[in-house]
Parts: C-alpha cells; structure tokens; sequence
C-alpha cells in the first residue's frame, strides 16, 4: 500500500477491536510476525490499518451505527454473507454481527487488485472494507456502502452451511455456525434484550442478583430429574434444578433477591419444550404472598414483552412474528384456580382427574383459549413440590401458580408461597421421601425469624420461544443440550 511507514500517524489500538493478533502488532504487510511462517490458510491480501489507500485516516464503525456517517468513509469489520455480480458491478452483503449491509464495488472506482479480489471472496470470508456511506431507502437498512477498498483477513474454506434446505439435526450439529443465520441471530438477539429487561425491571423493583450454587446436596423439584455427580468425599452433590432454595436464603438476608442462571433437569423426556440444561430467572421476596407474586410475574412479563416489541422490532420482523400478538400482553392477566380449570377442560373436551397436574394437552388448550398469559392456582398440593405451602382455607390446596403463555406455547413460570412452619415443613419433607440432614439449613431459614415469603421460577428458553414464535426450545439457546445432544 501507498504510504511510506515513516510517513503513518498512529492508529488508535480500538480499531482492530477483533483482528487477530498477528495481523496487527509488529505484523508485517502480509500479515506475517517478525520471523514466523506466513499463518497456514490465512490469505491476508492487504494490510488491515486505520487508512484508506491515500493514507487519511478512516473511522472504523458497525452497520447499527453507520447513519450517523453518511457521505464519509468509513470501515466495516465483518464476514461476507452473500453477494452477486452485475456486469462491472459486485454487491457483497456483509455482516459485522450488529446487521448487515450492501457493500457496492464498482469496477472503475478501486484497483484492478480490488475489483479481481471480490470474485476469489468465498462465503464467510472475513474482511475489512472501507467506503463511502449512502443513504438508500431501497436498501435493507437504509444505508449502502461505496467501497473504495477492501481488505481480507480470511478466505473461508467452503461454508457447509448454504442457502439451500438443511435438515435439523445437520444444523444443530453446526449449531456453532448455525448462530450466524439471520434468523437464529435475531431469535439470540431477542434472548439478550429479554435478560436485559428481566434484570432493568427487577433491579426497578428493589431486587437484587444473588447467585445461587450450582453444585447442591439435595433435590428441589423431586428425584427423578436429578443429574448426579461422583465428585465429593462421601458425600452426593447433584446440579441444580432451580435457584429457589438458596434464594429463600437470600430472601431472609435481603428481603427481596432473583437469581439468574443454568439449571439442570435430567429430563428423560424429548419434546420440545424440554432442554436439559436451561436458564431460570427465580425472584423471591420475604413478607410476600401469592397475590404478591401474582402482581410481579405480570408486570414482569408484559415488561419483557413489551422490551421486545420497543427495541427488538427489526428481529421480530425478520422472523415474521406478529406484532398484534405480543401487544395484546397486557396486565392484569386472567387468573384461573386449578378447580375451574378443570371445568374449562371438560367444556373443551377434555376430561381431567382431580388431583393429576397438568401435562402438555391440559396447557395448551387452556393457553390457546386466551389472548395473553393465565395465571392457573390453587393446583392439588399433591402434585407439587414439597416447600409449597398449603391453602389454610383448603388444606389440600397448594397456594401456587403456573403461568401459560398463549397460543399453545404452555408455562413459562411456576411458583408459590413457600411454606414457613418449621413442623410442617419437617412433615413435607418425609411425605416427599426426602432426607433432612441436605435440608437442616433450609429448615434454619423456619427457626430463625420465618416469614411469609414467596417466589417464583420463569424459564428463559421457554419465554424467548413464546415472543419469537418459533416451535422449538432448542433454538432459543446458543448451545442446547438435550437427551440426544451434546455436541458442539
Ligand atoms: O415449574 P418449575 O419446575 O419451578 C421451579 O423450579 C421452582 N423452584 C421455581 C421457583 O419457584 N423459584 O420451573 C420453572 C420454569 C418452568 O415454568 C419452565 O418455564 C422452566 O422453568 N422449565 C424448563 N424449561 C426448559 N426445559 C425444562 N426441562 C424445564 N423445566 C422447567
Ligand atoms: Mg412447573
């Protein structure tokens, strides 16, 4: 390139944000350290710098941010998604993980070297380029732009993903490449603004992150999804199926708490609302009842939908979920006892038994019948877990929630008023075939200044699945994990 190195200003470290390494500290023209063999299938064919070819500096920005530098150059960093040629014309369309844009190389506006480059460019190929920003009604974002000079970290080898059809189980076995489609990229993008708003709200609301263990002594949601590990002296430890316990702990120290992180079901089941591994957002607050939690899981649903549908409009868009029904997730919700559930069941066919919880059938017709989540309570203290507390009205009653959300997707959160009585605490636990000593702490929480306290779990993949409308759990985390899947 043109400018003689004496004659270079300095370029802010910041701009190669990403670039590896060797293409830029004391990397020479081609990319090669001082004294090492050029790096095996790198195909560094300019210099990547701050510059453009007359040596002026150029400002390095990403697609989300371009409109604010129309008719400047400007440098993107990004991977080739696709292109076309037309004549003397190239379009590439590049990514740069915060959108995409069309970037337009005319034959006589850059080097020969330039122009011949853009035709050995192989799908996601990484590259540099530099170009004049257009303002484009008629383009995807708006914005296109002139490329004056190009510049490629890598030619990628042949990309196994292709426009064509792939099947599921190819995809997710690319699953590390899969991330890069527009469609799982937006879905993704969905996931990050909804822990976002869960935590804005939450951290609103006077609630604070408190991180519970994953490694535990004792079961919280029964026996038979426990992943067990051989790790401790004589002692078992399995990976948490949910945050709760602890976070009544935190509850009792700082009066209102959420836990945010993995949580594990040995899930013997394959269906899609199903994932071995899957994030949990847990709130739990002392001197709360069920009414109090019943407000919260609300307003914080329709927060996070209404998140989504502010900041989020683009990646709904490109996976053609409906705006009309995200924005009927209003509060107050519809809340439904578990006893006039069933008589919603039998007017639509379906005969339920007092005192079975519900599975799939039982949910997604009731959440099919409403236009927004429903709150179902009051479920037979039978089926639940064993640190419910019981309706003093009705014994038999659990005071819990499910929460379902509408068209068939089923629940999003389940929680309850936990059960503060020291005794009946003790009975709950020998009713449920659990051992006390993994508990003696817990049971602590119900000698040492017990309140009323409650709290409730809404799983993350489950809700990302609702807002973005797609079928599968599995889409709605980077890297599931599945009975059948644990790779890549
Ligand atoms: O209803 P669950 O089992 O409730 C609890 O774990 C309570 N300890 C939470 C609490 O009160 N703090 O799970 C809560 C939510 C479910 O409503 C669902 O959204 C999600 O976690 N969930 C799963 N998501 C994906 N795959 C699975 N196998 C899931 N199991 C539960
Ligand atoms: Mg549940």
């Amino acid at each position: 390139m043109g400018v003689p190195p004496g004659n270079r200003p300095t370029v802010p470290r910041d701009w190669f944000q990403g670039v590896p390494e060797r293409y830029v500290a004391g990397a020479d023209t081609r990319g090669r350290q001082e004294g090492r063999p050029y790096p095996r299938s790198q195909q560094v064919i300019h210099e990547i710098s701050g510059l453009d070819r007359r040596g002026f500096m150029v400002q390095t920005t990403t697609v989300d941010t371009i409109g604010q530098f129309v008719d400047q150059t400007v440098m993107i960093r990004g991977w080739l998604y696709s292109k076309r040629s037309s004549g003397k014309v190239r379009f590439l369309l590049i990514r740069d993980g915060t959108g995409t844009i069309q970037a337009v190389v005319v034959k006589n506006e850059v080097s020969p070297a330039t122009f011949a480059l853009t035709d050995t460019l192989t799908q996601e190929s990484s590259l540099v380029v530099s170009g004049n920003v257009h303002a484009d009604a008629r383009s995807p974002g708006g914005y296109e732009l002139q490329v004056s000079e190009i510049t490629v970290v890598q030619v990628a080898e042949d990309y196994p993903i292709t426009p064509k059809e792939h099947g599921p189980a190819f995809l997710l076995d690319h699953r590390h490449l899969w991330l890069r489609s527009a469609k799982q990229h937006a879905i993704l993008r969905i996931r990050s603004q909804v822990i976002e708003a869960a935590r804005e709200f939450l951290n609103r609301e006077g609630f604070i992150l408190f991180d519970a263990p994953i490694l535990t002594p004792a079961a919280c949601e029964g026996t038979t999804t426990l992943f067990e590990t051989d790790y401790f002296y004589n002692e078992k430890a399995y990976l948490s199926q949910s945050g709760q316990l602890y976070a009544e702990a935190g509850a009792m120290a700082f009066g209102k708490v959420y836990t945010l992180g993995p949580t594990f079901r040995a899930e013997k089941s394959k269906t899609r609302r199903h994932l071995t591994e899957f994030w949990m957002l847990e709130p739990e607050a002392a001197f709360a009842e069920l009414e109090d939690i019943l407000s919260l899981a609300e307003q914080l649903v329709s927060h996070l939908v209404h998140s989504v549908l502010t900041h989020k409009s683009e990646e709904l868009k490109i996976l053609g979920r409906e705006r009309s029904k995200l924005e009927s997730v209003l509060s107050p919700f519809p809340r439904i006892r578990y006893d006039d559930a069933l008589d919603l069941l039998r007017q639509n066919g379906i005969d339920h038994e007092w005192g079975e919880d519900f599975g799939t059938a039982e949910d997604t017709l009731i959440s099919e019948l409403f236009d927004r989540p429903v709150m179902i309570t009051h479920y037979p203290l039978q089926t639940k877990a064993f640190y419910m507390k019981s309706d003093s009205d009705k014994p038999e009653l659990a005071l819990c929630v499910d929460v379902l959300a509408p068209e068939g997707y089923g629940e999003i959160i389940g929680g309850s008023q936990r059960e503060d009585d020291y005794n009946k605490l003790v009975e709950r636990l020998t009713q449920h075939d659990l051992p006390r000593e993994p508990f003696e702490w817990y049971l602590d929480l119900r000698r040492y200044g017990s309140v009323p306290h409650s709290g409730f779990g809404l799983g993350i993949e489950r809700t990302v699945a609702w807002i973005c409308g797609i079928r599968h759990l599995r889409e709605a985390i980077p890297f599931p994990r599945m009975l059948q899947r644990i790779y890549p």
